[in-house]
């Protein structure tokens, strides 16, 4: 079955990051073809996995709903979206599949055509070993549950009061939301030195680990440069031995 992994967190804490040797480290285990969703208009995890991305899903929703006959009459609005979707990802030979969800929606009526979506996305599902959503901070996509479960929910924060709290904050809202999660992680990022124990919240069902600063990732950042697979990395190091059982 697929396992649907959702990351969240406050902007800039690392979240693209993260995102993207999660799913290198996912394509490398070979249990299947990965299922990557940029979910956040400000970042670009296309940039960060080294792929081109092709359209957005978002380009798709405006279409439908501003100009209607864009869907040929011979078609369903379900058929049309899921014909669009399947042309916008762009497939990557490591066993990567990027799709790009682009800006939020803009005025007009869009409950129709996110149904449409969410409809769609359902289906596509089932067709991967794995699915990684790298959200924004607002979480639209988690909020209007586009995104049937998270059997892992990644909180990330930087090692700062705000980051943490943004972090408990969405831990919170997933549960008013009623959202399955099934392991729920807090990540704690680009820690250069140890973090007092007692800043880090004590909260039942949510396991915390600290993710250290890498130089190599600051470097790539620098260039503009993908964030290559390095299993010297100490940032990889940290995720693979929190992961990696999990995902076996
Ligand atoms: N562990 C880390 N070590 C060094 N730099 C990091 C680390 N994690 C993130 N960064 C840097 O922090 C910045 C924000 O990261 P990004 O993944 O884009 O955050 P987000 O997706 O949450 O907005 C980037 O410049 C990135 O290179
Ligand atoms: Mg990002």
């Amino acid at each position: 079955m697929t396992r649907i992994i959702a990351v969240a967190g406050k902007g800039g804490v690392g979240k693209t990051t993260v995102s993207s040797l999660i799913v290198q480290m996912l394509a490398r285990s070979a249990q299947g073809t990965i299922l990557a969703v940029d979910a956040d208009p400000n970042s670009n995890l296309a940039d960060k996995l080294g792929i081109i991305a092709n359209g957005s899903i978002g380009e798709v929703r405006n279409r439908m709903v501003q100009d209607p006959d864009s869907v040929p009459a011979s078609m369903s609005k379900h058929e049309y979206m899921a014909l669009q979707m399947q042309a916008s990802l762009a497939e990557d030979e490591r066993g990567i599949d990027l799709m790009v969800m682009g800006r939020p929606q803009g005025e007009g009526c869009y409950c129709f055509v996110n149904n449409v979506l969410r409809d769609s996305l359902d289906r596509m599902i089932p067709r991967y070993a794995f699915v990684l959503v790298d959200n924004e901070a607002g979480m639209e996509h988690l909020a209007r549950k586009t995104l049937p479960r998270a059997d892992i929910l990644i909180l990330v924060s930087d090692p700062s009061a705000t980051g943490i709290r943004t972090a408990m904050d969405l831990w919170s809202m997933s549960k008013d939301l009623g959202m399955e999660v099934g392991r729920a992680l807090l990540l704690v990022n680009n820690v250069r030195a140890d973090l007092p124990g007692e800043l880090l919240p004590q909260v039942e069902g949510l396991e915390v680990h600290l993710l250290p600063h890498d130089d190599v990732v600051e470097e790539a950042n620098l260039r503009g440069q993908p964030i290559a697979w390095d299993s010297d990395s100490p940032l990889f190091q940290a995720l693979y031995s929190i992961l990696a059982p999990a995902l076996r």
